[in-house]
């Protein structure tokens, strides 16, 4: 299993499980963690799966590709680490990884 910690805006935080291949929105909806709304399925066309990779896990994820990066470009409080939940997929790298979720979805 792969830990991943979701800080909502407010604070709260979430520590849940999931596994290799699986992406980071299916773990979010899968563990009942508010705040991703993933609007088009995961299929990288809405942008409403908005998370914040920690600077310390972001530099060990796949390059996001040109559709995941237009749309974080539309994104208004889009930060370093910015990423799409439904383009992350786990493995065993990340383990542990720190995601912060914007106080609200585009
Ligand atoms: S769920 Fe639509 S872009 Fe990720």
């Amino acid at each position: 299993m792969i830990k991943i910690i979701f800080k909502e805006h407010s604070g709260a935080v979430h520590e849940v499980t999931g596994t290799e291949g699986e992406s980071l929105m299916d773990v979010a909806m899968n563990n009942m963690v508010p705040g991703i709304d993933g609007d088009c399925g995961g299929d990288c066309a809405c942008g409403t799966c908005h998370v914040i990779v920690a600077a310390d896990w972001a530099n060990k994820l796949a390059q996001a590709n040109g559709e995941e990066d237009a749309l974080i470009g539309m994104t208004p409080d889009k930060q370093d680490g910015s990423r799409l939940a439904c383009q992350v997929v786990l493995n065993g790298d990340l383990d542990g990884m720190e995601v912060t979720l914007p106080e609200f979805q585009m």
